[in-house]
Order: structure tokens, then C-alpha cells, then sequence
């Protein structure tokens, strides 16, 4: 059974594919065009997919009929259209939960290098610019007594809870629904309106559904307080770019910490000339570890459906 991998992934991973199938891997440097992933994936009966991979009706119908699973190596799946797979009886999997630290720790981390101008720092020194020490030099703002609003308190929403607490934070979550989580953290669900204009920290962590496209909009950024900042660790497209270039330039918030972006590897070039914006390059997930426990589940779930199992991870539709 044809195993198509769209990217390299860790050896371990394709070691586990090789017990289950004939693996091609594309060693290309870069994401395979549509026109070479349609050729690639001709006759396969599963699928490893990166978020960059747009997967479709037509993606699976390159593939033929034999095609069985779409292992994505990502805990988000908008680039995956499960619709048009699950109509062609074709199974979709993520992997959650092995990404959830890391991810919570990044976005922790830029708060941090917002709130304490770490990366300005650094950038300061870099241009070998005169500094001294004195009482007012770069003042950042602490995190002890403010609210931390998190959208979506998911797995990784409550590790970022759960960070936020050590630091001595409140927390107030919206979503779709209540979690059972909430008695644990001290969590207060309120609605999205009342969470924008309360929380200190805004942090994003639902999945980029068409519901959350665009949910932090011009109006949502105008609902916030001018001292409040943005932290985006889940799906660009779930902020509207233009309108965060332009509620950051007139001052409606205080600054923003992103790790995605709404045109991936994009990214809007008036974020890039302002220094209350702290930028990463899509790196929640990027530690050793966790990149490598990625491609270990995404090999699982393959070769549980290819040998006729129940996937650990199934998405649903
Ligand atoms: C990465 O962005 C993921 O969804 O796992
Ligand atoms: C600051 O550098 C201090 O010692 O308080």
C-alpha cells in the first residue's frame, strides 16, 4: 500500500510507516505545488499532510479510490476539507494533545517578550545603540493581577491557563462552550463581548472553523482596552491582519504577540515596522519533542487504518 508523505518528517515516524506500506516522501525543501501533490498522491491508500497542504475532493480524487486516510501532521485541520473526504469515504486524523505544552509555551513566551520588550531589547542592542540603565528605561507592564482572556479554552487554552495562574493572573474564557475545567483554574466564562473589553491579555486558541475566521475584527479590536494586548498562537486567518495593522497603528491596543499569519509565509508589512508587535514564524509546536511525537501519532493513525484498526485520532466532521 502506497504511503505519500507531502514533507519530510522525522526518521522514527517514517520507520513506523515503512511496517505499513511502500512510503514515497516528497525531500523537497519547500510545500509541493497543487499540480505535484495531485501527481504525487496518484494511487495512495494514505496520506501524511502538513498544514500547508490544501487536501480536497480533488486532492482524494488524484488519489483514486484506494485512498483510506489523511493523516494531517498538525492538531488544527482547516486545510483539510473532511466533507469532501468523509463523502469519498475517506478518514481524516490529527494529533492532539502531544503539541499542547509547547504551543502554550510559546505563546507564553511572546506575551512575555511583548509585555517585557524582550525582543525590542534585543534588537536594540543589535543596532549597537547608547543605552543606560536608569528608572525609567523601556518599561514594560507586569502580568500579576491582570485578566488573561483566552478564546477557546481547549487543550492548549488551559495550558495557557494554567501558566497564566503561576504568574498570578485571572481568567476569563469565552467559546462555543463551557469547560469542565473551568472550577480547577478559576476560570469565569463570560461572553466574547465582555471578554474583549475586560481582559488585559487577549489569547486565541479555538480552531479556524468559517465561524472564527476573522473573529478578531476591526470592531473586536476596537472593543478591547487601548492598554490591552493580542497573543495569536492558533490560525492567522482567525485575526483580520489589516484591520490589527491599523487598530495597533492608531493605538486602539498596546501591541501583539503572533506565531500565524493570515498568507502564510506572509506576513502583512505594517506589523513588520512596529515595535509594540512581537513576531515568530509559526513555531508553537517546534520543539525536538513534540515535532517528533507529531509525526509518530500521524504514523499511528496511518497505520491503524491501513491495518483495518480504529485510528487513535479520527477527526470529526
Ligand atoms: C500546528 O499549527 C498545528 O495545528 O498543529
Ligand atoms: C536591577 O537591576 C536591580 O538590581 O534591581
Amino acid at each position: 500500500m502506497r504511503i505519500v508523505v507531502t514533507r519530510r518528517i522525522p526518521e522514527a515516524a517514517v520507520e513506523t510507516l515503512r511496517q505499513a506500506g511502500e512510503v514515497w516522501m516528497s525531500d523537497a525543501d519547500r510545500a509541493l505545488e497543487p499540480g505535484e501533490l495531485a501527481e504525487a498522491v496518484d494511487g495512495a491508500a494514505a496520506i501524511v499532510s502538513m498544514i500547508h497542504d490544501r487536501i480536497d475532493g480533488s486532492v482524494a480524487d488524484a488519489a483514486g479510490p484506494g485512498l483510506c486516510v489523511v493523516a494531517n501532521v498538525a492538531v488544527g485541520y482547516d486545510n483539510v476539507d473532511v466533507a469532501a473526504l468523509a463523502e469519498r469515504g475517506v478518514l481524516v486524523t490529527n494529533t492532539p494533545g502531544v503539541l499542547t505544552d509547547a504551543t502554550a509555551d510559546l505563546a507564553f513566551g511572546l506575551l512575555l517578550a511583548l509585555t517585557r520588550r524582550i525582543a525590542e531589547g534585543d534588537r536594540l542592542l543589535r543596532a549597537r545603540r547608547p543605552w543606560s540603565f536608569h528608572l525609567g528605561f523601556m518599561l514594560g507592564s507586569g502580568l500579576r493581577g491582570k485578566t488573561l482572556g483566552i478564546i477557546g479554552l481547549g487543550q492548549i487554552g488551559q495550558a495557557m491557563a494554567w501558566r497564566a495562574k503561576a504568574f498570578g493572573m485571572q481568567i476569563v474564557y469565552s467559546g462555543r462552550s463551557r469547560s469542565a475545567a473551568e472550577a480547577e483554574l478559576g476560570a469565569r466564562f463570560v461572553a466574547q463581548e465582555e471578554l474583549l473589553t475586560t481582559a488585559d491579555v487577549v489569547s486565541l486558541h479555538c480552531p479556524l472553523t468559517p465561524e472564527t475566521r476573522h473573529l478578531i475584527d476591526s470592531a473586536a479590536l476596537s472593543a478591547m482596552k487601548p492598554s490591552a494586548v493580542l497573543v495569536n498562537t492558533t490560525r492567522g486567518p482567525v485575526v483580520d491582519e489589516g484591520a490589527l495593522a491599523d487598530a495597533l497603528t492608531r493605538g486602539e491596543i498596546a501591541g501583539a504577540a503572533l506565531d500565524v499569519f493570515e498568507r502564510e509565509p506572509e506576513v502583512e508589512p505594517r506589523l513588520l515596522e512596529l515595535d509594540t508587535v512581537v513576531l515568530t514564524p509559526h513555531l508553537g509546536s517546534a520543539t525536538v519533542e513534540t515535532r517528533t511525537a507529531m509525526a509518530q501519532l500521524a504514523a499511528r493513525n496511518v497505520a491503524a487504518v491501513l491495518g483495518g484498526e480504529v485510528p487513535p485520532n479520527p477527526v470529526r466532521q
